[in-house]
C-alpha cells in the first residue's frame, strides 16, 4: 500500500509537469479544399481482410476452435443477425480468387491474418502442428506472389485458440510465451517469403470489447481492471514477439515488424473551453496512447498513470487497476516497432465530466458524442469526417516524432440494400485519402502506404453481415459466394494507378 501511495504522489507531481498529452492539434483552414496532387514514388496501395471475418472452413483439416467459433455458437446468439463464420465469404477455398480480386484492381500488397487454431489446433507447439493450416497459407503467399502482390502478415486478428481462452486467454499472463512460440512458427515457416509483419491488430477492441464490455468473444463482462491486464499482457506478447523477429530472422529474412493500433479522432465538444479541449486530448491518449505510448516511449501515458492510479485509491484499493512494467519490460518495449500501423474510421466529440464509474470509459472522465450533421454509415459508431483522420495523423507526427506509419485499415460501411452503386463508399474513399494526402504534402507527415478496409463484404463481428465494408459484393445467398465489384472497387483502381488525384477533371 505504502509504495502505491508513494509511486502516486510521484507520478502526479510528475504528470502535472506536463499533464497535457501531446498537442492541441489546430483546425486548418483547408478543410474544404480538395487538393490535387500525388503521393511520394514510394508509396504503396493495398487491402485487408482477417481470418475470422473471410476464410469459414470453421472446423475443416484439422483446424481446431477459438473463442469466436465458441462465441458465435452460444446460445442464444449474442450476434445481431444470429450468424457464425463458418462459412463466411469461404475464402479457404475461394483464395485463388481473392487474389485475382486484389490483381484487377492493382493492389501492391495484402493484409490478411493467420487463425491461430488453423496452425496449431490448441494454441501450442506441443498439442501439435497442423500441417493442412500452414499448407493453406503457404498456398495463399505463394499465389500473391505469383501475381506481384506482396503479403502483409497480421498474427492475431481476434480469434484465439478455444483451448487458450479456457485458461484465461489475454488475462493470464502464461500467454507471453504461447504467442511467441505461435510467432517463431510463423516467422519459420512463411519469412521466407512474407516480409511485413503486424503481431497485434486493434487490441483496445478485443481486451475492452470482450473482457470489459462483453460484445465481441470471450463476452466477458469483467471488472475494470481486466482490459488494462489485458492490454498489458498484449503489450508484453508484442514486444518478445517483435525482439524475437528484430535478433533471430531480421538478420535472415530482412523483413520489418510492428503492430496495428485503432484510434478515432477525438475533438472538444467546445472548443472554446478549456476543459473540454484538455478531454478531448485525454480521450486520443487513452486510446491510441494507452498501446503507443509504452512501444514509443516504454510506458504507459503519464495522464493515464495519473488518473487510474488516483482513481484506484479512491476506490480504496491496494493497487492500481493500471499495471505497473519492470524496468526489463520497459526496455523490451520501448522503440519495438519498425512502423506504426494505423486503423482509422471516424471521430468523436469530448466533454470533460467527472465520472465515478470505475473501467476505461469512466477513468478518463470524459463523455463523447458524434455531431448529428456528420454523414452516417451502416454502422452506429461511424460518422464520416475526413479532416479527422488528417488532425489524428498530425497528432501522432507531434507526439511520437513524426514516425513511419502505415495506414493498415479505413473503410465505410452500408448495407444490402446499397448494393453495387456505393457513392457514399466512393464519397468516403476520395475525403478521406485526399485528407492523408493533405497530412503528406502539406504537414510533413511520414505515411508511406494506405490499406482499405475490406477486399470484400465479410462477418462483421457482432453485427454479422448486416453491416457490409467491402468494395466487392459478396452474395451471402449463393454456395458460390459470389463476389462482384462495387463502384468503389473502380475509384480505388483509379486512385492506386494514378497514385493519389494528379489532377483536376477536365
Ligand atoms: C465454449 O467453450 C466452453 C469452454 O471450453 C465450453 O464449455 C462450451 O461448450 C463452448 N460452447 C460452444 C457453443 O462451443
Ligand atoms: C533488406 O531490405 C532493404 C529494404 O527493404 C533493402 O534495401 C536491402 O537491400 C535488403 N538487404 C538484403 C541483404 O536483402
Amino acid at each position: 500500500m505504502r509504495s502505491f501511495l508513494v509511486r502516486t504522489v510521484l507520478v502526479v507531481i510528475l504528470a502535472s509537469a506536463h499533464l497535457s498529452s501531446g498537442k492541441s492539434v489546430p483546425k486548418a483552414d483547408d478543410d474544404d479544399e480538395f487538393l490535387y496532387g500525388v503521393f511520394p514514388d514510394d508509396f504503396r496501395w493495398g487491402f485487408a481482410t482477417a481470418s475470422y471475418q473471410i476464410e469459414g472452413g470453421w472446423a475443416e483439416d484439422g483446424k481446431g476452435p477459438n473463442n469466436w467459433d465458441n462465441f458465435t455458437h452460444s446460445v442464444p446468439s449474442p450476434i445481431a443477425d444470429g450468424s457464425t463464420g463458418d462459412i463466411a465469404c469461404d475464402s479457404y477455398h475461394k483464395y485463388k480468387e481473392d487474389v485475382q480480386l486484389l490483381k484487377n484492381i492493382g493492389a501492391d500488397y495484402y493484409r490478411f491474418s493467420v487463425s491461430w487454431s488453423r496452425v496449431l489446433p490448441d494454441g501450442t507447439i506441443p498439442g501439435g502442428i497442423n500441417q493442412a493450416g500452414l499448407q493453406y497459407y503457404n498456398n495463399l503467399i505463394d499465389e500473391l506472389i505469383a501475381n506481384n502482390i506482396e503479403p502483409m502478415i497480421t498474427l492475431y486478428h481476434w480469434d484465439l485458440p478455444q483451448a487458450l481462452q479456457d485458461k484465461g486467454g489475454w488475462v493470464n499472463e502464461a500467454i507471453v510465451q504461447d504467442f511467441q512460440a505461435y510467432a517463431a512458427l510463423l516467422y519459420t515457416s512463411f519469412g521466407d517469403r512474407v516480409k511485413k509483419w503486424i503481431t497485434f491488430n486493434e487490441a483496445y477492441v478485443f481486451c475492452q470489447q470482450g473482457y470489459g464490455d462483453g460484445v465481441h468473444a470471450p463476452g466477458y463482462k469483467l471488472t475494470a481492471t481486466e482490459p488494462y491486464k489485458c492490454i498489458h499482457n498484449v503489450l508484453k506478447s508484442h514486444a518478445l514477439a517483435y525482439r524475437l523477429y528484430q535478433n533471430q530472422f531480421k538478420p535472415i529474412q530482412n523483413g520489418t515488424c510492428g503492430i496495428t493500433i485503432d484510434s478515432g479522432w477525438y475533438e472538444p465538444k467546445d472548443p472554446n473551453n478549456p476543459a473540454d479541449v484538455e478531454a478531448a486530448l485525454r480521450a486520443v491518449t487513452f486510446k491510441h496512447g494507452w498501446l503507443a505510448f509504452p512501444v514509443y516511449t516504454g510506458d504507459y501515458p503519464p495522464v493515464m498513470r495519473q488518473f487510474i492510479d488516483r482513481k484506484s485509491e479512491q476506490e480504496g484499493r491496494e493497487e492500481s487497476r493500471l499495471p505497473v512494467f519492470t524496468e526489463e519490460w520497459k526496455q523490451l518495449l520501448k522503440g519495438s516497432s519498425d512502423f506504426l500501423g494505423l486503423n482509422h474510421y471516424t471521430t468523436e466529440l469530448v466533454e470533460s465530466v467527472s465520472r465515478a464509474d470505475p473501467g476505461w470509459h469512466g477513468d478518463q472522465d470524459t463523455q463523447t458524442s458524434q455531431d448529428p450533421s456528420w454523414p452516417e454509415s451502416a454502422s452506429s459508431w461511424l460518422r464520416v469526417v475526413p479532416f479527422g483522420f488528417r488532425r489524428l495523423l498530425v497528432w501522432i507526427k507531434e507526439t511520437y516524432g513524426n514516425p513511419l506509419v502505415y495506414v493498415t485499415e479505413n473503410g465505410f460501411s452500408d448495407d444490402h440494400s446499397v448494393g453495387l452503386n456505393d457513392d457514399k463508399r466512393v464519397d468516403y474513399y476520395r475525403s478521406y485519402i485526399n485528407n492523408m494526402l493533405k497530412a503528406v504534402l502539406k504537414d510533413g507527415c511520414n505515411i508511406k502506404s494506405y490499406t482499405a478496409w475490406s477486399l470484400m463484404d465479410n462477418f462483421e463481428w457482432a453485427r454479422g453481415y448486416a453491416e457490409r465494408f467491402g468494395v466487392h459484393f459478396v452474395d451471402y445467398d449463393s454456395p458460390e459466394r459470389t463476389r462482384t465489384p462495387k463502384k468503389s472497387a473502380g475509384e480505388l483502381a483509379k486512385i492506386f494507378a494514378e497514385n493519389g488525384f494528379p489532377a483536376p477533371p477536365q
